[in-house]
This record gives structure tokens, C-alpha cells and sequence, in this order.
């Protein structure tokens, strides 16, 4: 069982400039929700309770979502407006919520090393909240979780970018095993078309086995001078200690506008057929 999801969350989201100025990214609305309570709601969705966010400086926000505003809650008390903070009441009640600061931006594998702290030695999820999944039929945690239980092992979600994209992300090679799974053998972070390996791209969703901690203690700095999960993977993955999923659904890029847009419009849409 795993019951821990860590959420890197301390990042300044320049991409979003500036909107992200005094506020998280991670609090940015699709319709009425914030980006971080998508997740949290996937992971508990996913079985995964114990929510560990890796915060920062000008992230107060977030912890203050994640919380009983009794003033808010006097006021509304048994208006119709109650129903408005049905979910997240609903979250605040069935999770528990810790938080660790990561004091300065070393990159997506220091924010995963900075949780260490709340996780523990067990195995957990990660979530980047700016990559919204739509799971179909199931939320894409919890097809990650299916796989864990058959065969435990640090598993990456993937999908297929066109080559013109693979600058973005973390890039595979991997042996395909069927039913959409895949044995890595190779990561890359960020490549060049020339350099990249494929055009299998990592989504922002993970299982890690505790023993990356002392593998990122130990990976040197990587692309942009900053401690890469991509690479501290990539050792675990040349012990055959990786698996990758292509799962089933949507993802949208929410860390750029036009993802955002998108994300927007997906749930807009479904909420006027619903
Ligand atoms: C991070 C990872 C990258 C991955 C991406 C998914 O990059 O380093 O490997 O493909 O998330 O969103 P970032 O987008 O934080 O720069």
C-alpha cells in the first residue's frame, strides 16, 4: 500500500509570469478549483492520504487551502454558498497535509530530496501539479498503483511528444513489455531532437522507491546546473529498476498558458454536458 503522494511545489512558475508574482502557480484556478487540489484529489483518489508538499517562500497559500478558515465557514454556514467548499472539506477531512520548505531552487530532484523529511522510508507518489491528468477511466495515479502492486519498481508515467518537444521534458528509451508498459533503459533530461532517445516524454506523475533519496544524495548536478530526478532515475533504471506507463487519458501542461487554456476548456466543457 502506498499511502504517502509528495507534491514538489515550490517552483516560481516564470512560465506564468505575472500571474505567479505574490501567487503559487499551484493555486491557479481551472473553473473553481485550484491546480494543487486536482492532484491532492488524485491522489487520495489513488489511495494515497498522506499529503507532503514541498513548499516555499510566497507559498502560504497553499497550506492555507488545506485548512479550516473559520471565519469563512462562520459566514456561510448554512447558506447554499456551503456547497462551494463541499470538496475541499471533503479533502481536508480524509487527508493529512505536511509541509517542509525548500529554502532554495535546485531543481525537481533537491524538491523531491527536501521531502525526504515527510516521506520516509517507504515507497511514495509524486505529483507535479501544473501536469493536470485526466485518468480514463481512473485517475493515472491510481493505473500506477495497479502496476506497483504487480511488479514494484519505480515507475514513470510517459506519453508520446512530437520530436519538436522533447526539449521539455524528460525523454526515455525504453523496451516495450506490452499493455502500454515499458522496461527504461536510458533517461535523458531536456535533449535535443539529436540527442533524445525517442519521443517518449515523462508527465509529471511518479512512484519512487525509498532508496532514490540516497541515489539523489549521490547524482551530480545535471541540465541547467540543478539536481535531476531524470538522472538519479536513470541509475535505478540501469539496474532494471524502472518501468514506465503510457496511460490512459488526458494530460494537460497547465505550467503554460496554452495548456492552461486548454485544461480550461476540457473541464468547461464537461461541467455544461454535465
Ligand atoms: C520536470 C522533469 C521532466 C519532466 C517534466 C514533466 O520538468 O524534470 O523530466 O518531463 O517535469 O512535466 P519541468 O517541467 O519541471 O521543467
Amino acid at each position: 500500500m502506498i499511502s504517502k503522494c509528495l507534491f514538489p511545489a515550490a517552483g516560481y512558475g516564470t512560465r506564468f509570469l505575472p500571474a505567479t508574482k505574490a501567487m503559487p502557480k499551484e493555486m491557479m484556478p481551472i473553473l473553481d478549483e485550484p491546480l494543487i487540489q486536482y492532484g491532492v484529489e488524485e491522489a487520495l483518489a489513488s489511495g494515497m492520504d498522506h499529503i507532503a508538499i514541498v513548499t516555499g517562500r510566497n507559498k502560504r497559500a497553499i497550506e492555507d487551502h488545506f485548512d479550516i478558515n473559520f471565519e469563512l465557514e462562520h459566514q456561510i454556514n448554512g447558506t447554499a454558498k456551503e456547497d462551494k467548499l463541499k470538496s475541499i472539506r471533503n479533502l481536508i477531512k480524509k487527508c493529512t497535509f505536511s509541509y517542509t520548505r525548500q529554502m532554495e531552487m535546485k531543481g525537481l530532484g533537491h524538491a523531491i530530496l527536501t521531502g525526504e523529511t515527510l516521506i520516509g522510508a517507504e515507497p511514495f507518489g509524486v505529483i507535479l501539479a501544473d501536469d493536470l491528468c485526466v485518468g480514463e477511466p481512473e485517475p493515472v495515479m491510481s493505473q500506477m498503483v495497479r502496476l506497483f502492486d504487480q511488479q514494484p519498481a519505480c515507475i514513470i508515467a510517459i506519453e508520446e511528444v512530437p520530436m519538436s518537444e522533447v526539449h521539455k521534458y524528460g525523454v526515455i528509451d525504453a523496451e516495450d513489455l506490452g499493455n502500454g508498459v515499458y522496461k527504461v533503459n536510458d533517461m535523458v533530461e531536456k535533449p535535443s531532437i539529436e540527442d533524445a532517445p525517442g519521443n517518449l516524454a515523462i508527465i509529471g506523475r511518479y512512484i519512487l522507491l525509498p532508496e532514490i533519496f540516497d541515489v539523489l544524495r549521490s547524482t551530480e548536478l545535471g541540465k541547467s546546473g540543478e539536481l535531476q530526478i531524470t538522472d538519479a532515475l536513470n541509475t535505478l533504471a540501469k539496474q532494471g529498476k524502472v518501468l514506465a506507463l503510457k496511460f490512459n487519458g488526458k494530460r494537460f501542461d497547465c505550467g503554460s498558458v496554452s495548456g492552461f487554456v486548454d485544461a480550461t476548456n476540457y473541464f468547461f466543457e464537461k461541467l455544461k454536458n454535465n
